[in-house]
């Protein structure tokens, strides 16, 4: 595809965040926060429009590095990470990011002058999230004393940051369960929940594994509905096959 196409492509595809701008000072320091999935097409743009007949207009990955600059018409591309991946559309000042990973997360800068050197400059946060993996979650222990079933559940996945959800029957578990591992002592006279669910999730994302209980004190992999099912599955052609092949038979 032609520079010229790709750029018409990304002005199309690309996800037009709104942003959320608070002007902090009166020079028209302002910020925002950005978050996306990492493989996204994002667009970095202030949501109000540049000073009329700016002179130069530059977008920084932090403040030591240099994206791009707009100067006089022409636009200069800095030897970056970023170089190929990005677009500056002098237009609105946007700065298109094409397949943003998780690396690309900083404060980016803009910094706009015009021809008496006044300069402005917003500064907006981007975040890459990669997508929460699967859990799975492993039974640590199960223990019966006294009437009481003890668990010990754990919710792994490989090391990222994410929020651990531990969801029973009764819905979403009190907050001291919020963490990897859950530990529960089921009186067996009580009410207990069919199920532990534990989502995994970040802003981007969420994924979960469910595990199923069988009182008094054991856990399953799968519920026992999901074991009839399957079951039904395997056994009713089974038993009809064995039927039409007595009838073939009689
Ligand atoms: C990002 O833009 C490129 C080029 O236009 C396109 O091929 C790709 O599908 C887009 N990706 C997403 C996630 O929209
Ligand atoms: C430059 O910007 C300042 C402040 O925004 C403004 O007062 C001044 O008129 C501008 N000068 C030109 C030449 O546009
Ligand atoms: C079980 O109950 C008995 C009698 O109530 C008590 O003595 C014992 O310590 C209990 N065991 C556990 C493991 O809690
Ligand atoms: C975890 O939850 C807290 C509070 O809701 C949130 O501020 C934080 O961004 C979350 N972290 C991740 C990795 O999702
Ligand atoms: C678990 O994930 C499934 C889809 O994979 C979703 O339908 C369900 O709502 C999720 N459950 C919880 C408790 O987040």
């Amino acid at each position: 595809m032609s520079a010229r196409g790709w750029e018409w492509c990304l002005a199309v595809e690309l996800l037009l965040l709104p942003l959320l701008f608070l002007a902090t000072n009166a020079q028209g320091h302002s910020t925002g926060e950005v978050i996306v999935v990492s493989g996204s097409n994002v667009s970095l743009q202030i949501s109000k429009s540049l000073p009329d007949n700016y002179k130069q207009l530059t977008w920084f990955y932090t403040i030591h590095q240099k994206i791009v600059e707009w100067d006089s018409g022409k636009s200069k591309y800095f030897n970056t990470k970023f170089k190929g991946r990005v677009v500056l559309d002098p237009e609105s000042g946007a700065l298109n990011i094409y397949n943003v990973q998780k690396e690309d997360s900083s404060t980016y800068l803009m910094r706009v002058s015009n021809a008496t050197g006044k300069e402005q400059e917003w500064k907006i946060l981007l975040k890459v999230f990669d997508p929460v993996p699967t859990p799975a979650i492993n039974i640590e222990k199960t223990e019966e004393t006294n009437n009481t079933c003890y668990l010990k559940l754990s919710c792994v996945i490989p090391d990222q940051s994410v929020n651990y959800t531990w969801y029973a029957d009764s819905g979403l578990l009190p907050e001291a369960y919020q963490r990897s591992v859950l530990e529960l002592r089921v009186p067996e006279p009580q009410k207990y929940s069919k199920f532990y669910t534990c989502e995994v999730s970040n802003p981007v994302s969420s994924k979960n594994d469910t595990v199923y209980f069988i009182p008094p004190c054991t856990l399953a992999r799968s519920s026992g509905v999901d074991w009839i099912a399957s079951w039904l599955v395997v056994m009713v052609p089974t038993i009809l096959g064995l039927l039409l092949t007595r009838d073939e038979l009689f």
